[in-house]
């Protein structure tokens, strides 16, 4: 089943599984990122066709399931402007598999084609597996730990991979 898995760039007709898979992730995993399922589930389709429009999404399909994701954006460190990694989420269904790989390595792929040499996230202190993962393909902390401008009682540890 996992060797089907396909990771595609989404185009703004995927919008509607686009939403279904980062309202999953608010939903199930909503201690891992910053924005809240309340504040995007109602959400217009438009509001996700200009997400699409304007960063890169990657999307993971089992068939017609859409089952993981991730995009791109810029990341602010050292007053430097460098590529980030957002929103990474697989499915439960698909976790310990190469799904997460496949995504990031989408993003990875985007991001040396653009130039890029270094590629930046933020992980919630605490999110063990998260960090595991990013830990064995190839990412260090880097920096120091600060709060989540949202939730001052979480904090963030920033990571950076060569790419
Ligand atoms: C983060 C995520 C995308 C990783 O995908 P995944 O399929 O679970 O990742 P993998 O199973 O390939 O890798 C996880 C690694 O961390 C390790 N790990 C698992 N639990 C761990 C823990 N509690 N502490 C440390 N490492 C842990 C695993 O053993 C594995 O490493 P290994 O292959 O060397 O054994 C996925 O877990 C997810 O979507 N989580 C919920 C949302 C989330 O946290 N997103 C990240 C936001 S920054």
């Amino acid at each position: 089943m996992i060797d089907e898995v396909v990771v595609r760039r989404a185009a703004p007709i995927d919008a509607p599984r686009a939403r279904e898979i980062r309202c999953l992730a608010l939903y199930e995993s909503p201690l891992a990122y910053g924005t809240r399922l309340e504040e995007v589930a109602t959400r217009p389709l438009r509001y996700w066709r200009n997400l699409i429009r304007q960063r890169p999404w990657f999307l993971a399909f089992d068939g017609d399931t859409v089952v993981g994701m991730a995009t791109t954006d810029t990341y602010h460190f050292n007053g430097e402007t460098h590529p980030g990694v957002y929103g990474m989420y697989v499915a439960p269904s698909h976790r310990g598999t190469r799904v997460a790989l496949l995504l990031l390595e989408k993003i990875k792929e985007f991001n040396r084609s653009c130039g890029h040499h270094r590629l930046f996230l933020d992980v919630v202190i605490g999110n063990d597996r998260a960090e595991g993962f990013y830990e064995r393909e190839g990412f260090r902390r880097i920096g120091e730990v600060r709060p989540l401008d949202r939730d001052p009682r979480r904090h963030l540890t920033p990571m950076v991979c060569d790419l």
